[in-house]
C-alpha cells in the first residue's frame, strides 16, 4: 500500500520510552530489538470510525448510570481534540474509564482494600461536536495503591482513549490534576521525560466551566500528532 499517504509520525521526545525501568511492568513488555517501521495501510488510515450509532445520550455522565449518584466530589471534565495542524477533530469517539473517589475499580483484579461504590461503574463515552468538543460529567478519582514498589501510589487520574479519525491516530493516555502531591512519586507521570510534554497531560481548574453549587470544572484538551502531541501512557 505504498501509495498511501500516512499520518504524521511523532517526532523524538513526544512520548515515553518504551523502557522505564522505575515504572516496573515495563520491564517485561518493552521491546528489546529496534522496530521496524511500517506503512499505514489503507485501512488505517481511512477507517473505521466508532461509535455514532451507539452512543447513548446519557453515556458522558457518569453520575447517572444507577438509580443513585455516585459519592465523591463532582467534576466537569471538557476540552477540545484537535490534530497536530490545530484542525478540530470531529464526530470521533472518546472513551474515559476511571476508580471511583476512594481509589477503587469496578475490576476483579483491583485488590485495593476500599470500597466499591454501587452507584459508580466507572466507564464513559462520548462523541466530539463540529468544533472537536467533548464533555464528560464524573466525581473526582481518588489515588490508590498499585505495588509497582514499596508504598507506590498513583496520582489521581482518568484514563482516556481517543480514536481521532481512524485507528493509525489513537491515542490512549491519562488526565491527571493540578498540583497533585503524588507527581514527584509516580514513574508512570515521571516516565514522560520532557517537562512541558508531562504538563500536557495535566487539566486546569476553569471556573467559567465550573458550574456554581454542582460541580468544579476542569479543561483538558488533547492535540492526537505532531509537535505539541499529548503523549501516551507509558
Ligand atoms: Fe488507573
Amino acid at each position: 500500500m505504498s501509495c498511501v499517504a500516512g499520518y504524521r509520525r511523532e517526532p523524538p521526545g513526544t512520548h515515553p520510552e518504551y523502557l522505564t525501568p522505575e515504572y516496573r511492568s515495563t520491564l517485561l513488555r518493552a521491546p528489546d530489538r529496534p522496530l521496524v517501521p511500517l506503512s499505514h495501510s489503507l485501512s488505517e488510515v481511512t477507517g473505521p470510525i466508532y461509535g455514532h450509532e451507539r452512543v447513548g445520550p446519557l453515556d458522558h455522565d457518569l453520575t447517572r448510570r444507577h438509580d443513585g449518584e455516585p459519592l465523591g466530589e463532582r467534576i466537569v471534565v471538557t476540552g477540545f481534540v484537535r490534530d497536530g495542524d490545530g484542525r478540530p477533530v470531529r464526530d470521533s469517539l472518546v472513551e474515559i474509564w476511571q476508580c471511583n473517589a476512594a481509589g477503587r475499580y469496578v475490576h476483579a483484579a483491583d485488590r485495593h482494600p476500599a470500597p466499591l461504590d454501587p452507584n459508580f461503574t466507572g466507564a464513559g463515552r462520548c462523541v466530539t461536536d463540529a468544533e472537536g468538543r467533548y464533555r464528560f460529567v464524573t466525581i473526582k478519582p481518588g489515588a490508590y495503591p498499585w505495588g509497582n514498589h514499596e508504598n507506590a501510589w498513583r496520582p489521581a487520574h482518568i484514563h482516556f482513549s481517543l480514536f481521532g479519525p481512524a485507528f493509525a491516530t489513537r491515542l490512549v493516555t491519562q488526565m491527571y490534576f493540578p498540583g497533585d502531591p503524588l507527581f514527584a512519586h509516580d514513574p508512570i507521570f515521571r516516565s514522560v521525560r520532557e517537562p512541558a510534554a508531562r504538563e500536557r497531560l495535566v487539566a486546569r481548574l476553569d471556573m467559567d466551566l465550573t458550574e456554581p453549587e454542582w460541580a468544579l470544572g476542569y479543561r483538558w484538551d488533547v492535540v492526537l500528532r505532531g509537535r505539541d502531541a499529548t503523549p501516551v501512557e507509558a
